[in-house]
């Protein structure tokens, strides 16, 4: 089976660093792909969005299955297009179509199924440009702080949360007129949930599922918590918190009605999702889905799943998922992302990589690197993610950052505390 998967970050590095062990002859393609995938698969260059390209991509090379790692090509209905063209008949697409993909491309959308599906989220309303006067009255009779959430996609950055009222009404009024163009449209103005953040991820054939390993990722630039929100700065699975009873009502509250939801809507939902989840003493609320695995999420659940990661996307292609097993490992895993100076705000590309020959005791899953001249170099925002594995997040803990001590760049920035909040939780 030849399989081409889309992206070229650190996420699509540690799923092709995964099928790359399938005991199943698979011949792998990446487009864009990145020199991490370039060393175990073949990349293809091509930018995922061009999908006249992905196509001639699929036809030249035989691909007998797309797995589709970013959001942009799922919202934009990459799945859609292939299934609907007869030339790539029986090519197998990992990831929803347009319709399924509006579960994380309008936050409106999201809503509203889950209130049909009677899914435990946030309070909410959403407003227009139209309704900015409700919206006003609206926030009123919310406490402190306010939530607000661009419907559309933003890259991450459409949710805002303001304690001061005057400034939330002002910001309300920015993104209505325009502020995240037209992924602003509509604002989705919810009730702040405060508890504790966790992340759940299913992969369906649209009938049943399979539980794959949960995530706690790092937002914050800062350690402790602090500064920017940035597209994650590391990740750890699994997490202490998630129970074995908290899982079993993340699974009959929100992960059973969410597949049941869309095949009774008619929605053919075949791939990953992903469940932003907040734990309120004890129960799960949804904060958002994505439709999609996570990144750095992808680079620990990934390596924590013991079986074949082929023989469940072919459960999801020959929608016999049911029959498949999933064997997920006791040990923990941990990355740390390297990020370039400056970031998230503006940073510099282009500088040389040095180390990453000596790792040993980590995977290292390149996210922003480019070959230049050569040289492995620095080429995006998030650089590298260096995971671990152990008996304890402490050892895991360990030797990621042992092993980022082998590794320089200049400007190079990550943080030192991942896990710090749950290292005395763990059992
Ligand atoms: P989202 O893009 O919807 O995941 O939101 C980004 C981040 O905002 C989440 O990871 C949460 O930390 C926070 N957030 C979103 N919605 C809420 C809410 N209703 N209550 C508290 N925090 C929230
Ligand atoms: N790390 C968060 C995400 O992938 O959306």
């Amino acid at each position: 089976m030849n399989i081409l998967i889309l992206g070229s970050g650190g996420r699509e590095h540690a799923i092709t660093w995964k099928l790359a062990q399938s005991s199943r002859p698979l011949k792998l393609f990446v487009a864009p792909g990145n020199p991490g995938t370039s060393s175990i698969a073949s990349n293809v260059h091509i930018d995922p969005l061009d999908f006249e390209g992905v196509r001639s991509a699929i036809i030249e090379n035989r691909i007998g299955m797309v797995v589709v790692g970013p959001e942009a090509p799922l919202a934009e209905g990459i799945a859609d297009f292939i299934e609907a063209d007869p030339a790539l008949a029986g090519v197998a697409v990992i990831g929803p179509g347009r319709a399924g993909a509006m579960l994380e491309g309008s936050k409106d959308f999201a809503k509203r199924f889950m209130i049909r599906h009677g899914i435990p989220t946030a309070a909410y309303e959403t407003f227009t440009p139209d309704t900015f006067e409700e919206a006003v009255i609206f926030m009123r009779g919310l406490q402190p702080p306010y939530v607000l959430k661009a419907d559309g996609l933003a890259a991450g950055k459409g949710v805002l949360i303001i304690n001061d009222f005057d400034e939330a009404v002002s910001e309300l009024q920015s993104m209505l007129g325009g502020r995240f163009g037209a992924a602003g449209n509509k604002v989705v103005i919810e009730e702040y949930l405060s508890g504790v953040e966790m992340s759940a991820f299913v992969i369906t054939d649209g009938i049943t599922y399979r539980i794959l390993p949960e995530a706690k990722d790092y937002k914050r630039i800062g350690e402790g918590d602090t500064g920017k929100n940035t597209g994650g700065m590391g990740a750890v699975s699994p997490v202490p918190f998630a129970t074995p009873l908290f899982m079993s009502k993340v699974e009959e509250r929100i992960i059973k009605p969410t597949v049941e939801g869309l095949r009774s809507e008619g929605i053919d939902y075949r791939g990953f999702i992903f469940f932003g989840l907040m734990n309120m003493n004890g129960d799960p609320f949804v904060i958002e889905y994505n439709a999609r695995l996570g990144d750095p999420e992808s680079e620990v659940i990934l390596p924590r799943i013991g079986s074949d990661l082929y023989d469940l996307l072919e459960g999801v292609a020959h929608r016999d998922l049911g029959a498949r097993e999933i064997v997920i490992s006791p040990e923990t895993a941990v990355t740390v992302m390297m990020v370039s100076g400056g970031y998230p705000d503006r940073y510099s590309k282009g500088y040389p990589i040095t180390g990453t020959e000596k790792i040993i005791e980590s995977t290292v899953f390149h996210a922003g690197t480019a070959m230049v001249d050569g040289h492995l170099s620095t080429s995006g925002g998030r650089v590298l993610a260096v995971t671990s594995g152990g008996s304890t997040m402490a050892e895991a803990l360990g030797k990621s950052y042992r092993s980022i001590g082998e590794i320089t760049f200049e400007g190079m920035n990550y943080r030192r505390d991942i896990g710090f909040d749950l290292k005395n939780r763990e059992g």
